[in-house]
């Protein structure tokens, strides 16, 4: 079969990683006669330099026409003084938007060579296997209405509003019970049932959606509980499933679990659009350029995109299995090294990683 895959390289370390990344999907594809075709396109500061605008119609096109979208990073100091348009992060949230990019997926796996790189204890985080389902469109950061004004006592007060529609429930939890069936069948919904309205009708709408994955076993928990829990005996959780605001710190907090920011990669995935796969860390202007990033984030996204956005099971497996192999033959870029590890460099653990 052949895929279109539309590669957003971006900024700082990204065309670093990026070039990793497809080289290594190259060779797991050629082993299970999958081909792929790489249409790069700017977005971010790279696409604010060429075009003005860091999404360019021309971007947000290739995306759509694609079956699904590989980006590695964007932003910068250099771009940190331009106005809002400008700035690297809207081409980003733009994105998202226009593919109605409205589940994002957080695996927090802790990988057995790397145990040690959490700051948590090896017996707590060992054998964690994590998958965090976050709304990524509605709720607390975009309910109506919103803003500042004057109370009766002439104080100023700000509020927000945490809103949601039965059909955002519906379909952010048919993604997480479908994810749940491909995993260890355990979904928990993170909610404040006890205490909002609003994470009442969530508890309600994902038991209802319940009833049509009876192969899933569903529990509920309360969100300080679920922060509790995640430190205290992470290996409780399979699937998760929460909103916005929940989902956006809980996943933060399992991203530590595993102690590696170059380790981890995201999706943000619609029903009726290509999804985009991402790492989960920024560009690391700090190290651009020098050939020392991590790539395995970008690797494990790809990953990721095979198994989730295009259906490839096997070489999504084919990636992981080189990812693990290349730890377990003891290479490290700068950021893991440890003692008795061998150093290499981005290009080099390409290189490695597209043999494995
Ligand atoms: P960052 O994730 O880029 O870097 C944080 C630290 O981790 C840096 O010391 C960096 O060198 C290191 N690091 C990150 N990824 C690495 C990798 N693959 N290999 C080795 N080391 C790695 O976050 P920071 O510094 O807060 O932001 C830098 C720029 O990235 C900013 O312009 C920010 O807006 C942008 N950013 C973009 C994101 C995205 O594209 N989704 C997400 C987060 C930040
Ligand atoms: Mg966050």
């Amino acid at each position: 079969s052949t895929h279109t895959i539309a590669v957003l390289a971006g900024d700082g370390i990204g065309p670093e990683i990026s070039a990793v990344a497809t080289q290594v999907l190259r060779e797991a594809g050629d082993a299970e006669g999958v081909r792929f075709n790489f249409e790069d396109s700017l977005i971010g500061g790279a696409a604010t330099d060429a075009t003005g605008t860091p999404l360019p119609d021309s971007t947000l096109e290739a995306c759509k026409r694609s079956d699904a979208v590989l980006l590695a990073a964007i932003g910068g100091y250099k771009w940190d003084t331009y106005p809002r348009e400008q700035r690297p992060e809207r081409g980003l949230l733009a994105l998202r938007k226009g593919l109605n990019a409205f589940a994002n997926l957080r695996p927090a796996t802790v990988l057995p060579q790397l145990a040690d790189a959490s700051s948590l204890k090896k017996e707590v985080v060992e054998g964690t296997d994590i998958m965090i389902v976050r709304e990524l469109v509605g709720g607390i950061y975009f309910g109506q209405p919103r803003g500042t004004d004057t109370d009766s006592s002439g104080h100023k007060r700000a509020f927000n509003t945490m809103v949601y529609s039965e059909p955002e429930i519906e379909r952010i939890a048919h993604v997480a019970f479908q994810l749940a069936q491909k995993r260890q069948r355990r979904l928990c919904s993170v909610d404040k049932a006890n205490v909002l309205d609003v994470s009442q009708l969530w508890r309600d709408v994902v038991t209802h959606i319940g009833k049509q994955y009876p192969d899933v076993e569903l529990s509920h928990m309360y969100v300080d509980n679920a922060a509790m829990q995640l430190l205290r005996n992470p290996r409780e959780f399979d699937t998760m499933v929460t909103s916005n605001l929940f989902g956006d710190i809980l996943s933060d907090e399992a991203s530590m679990l595993t102690g590696s920011l170059g380790m981890l990669p995201s999706a943000s995935i619609s029903n009726d659009m290509p999804g985009i796969f991402e790492p989960v860390h920024g560009s690391a202007p700090d190290i651009a350029g020098q050939d020392i990033a991590n790539p395995m984030a970008m690797v494990l996204s790809a990953a990721m995109m095979c198994r989730y956005g295009l259906d490839l099971p096997k070489v999504a497996q084919r990636l992981e299995v080189a990812v693990e192999a290349a730890l377990e033959g003891g290479y490290r870029t700068a950021d893991l090294m440890s003692p008795g590890m061998k150093q290499v460099r981005c290009s080099e653990l390409g290189a490695i990683l597209a043999e494995a």
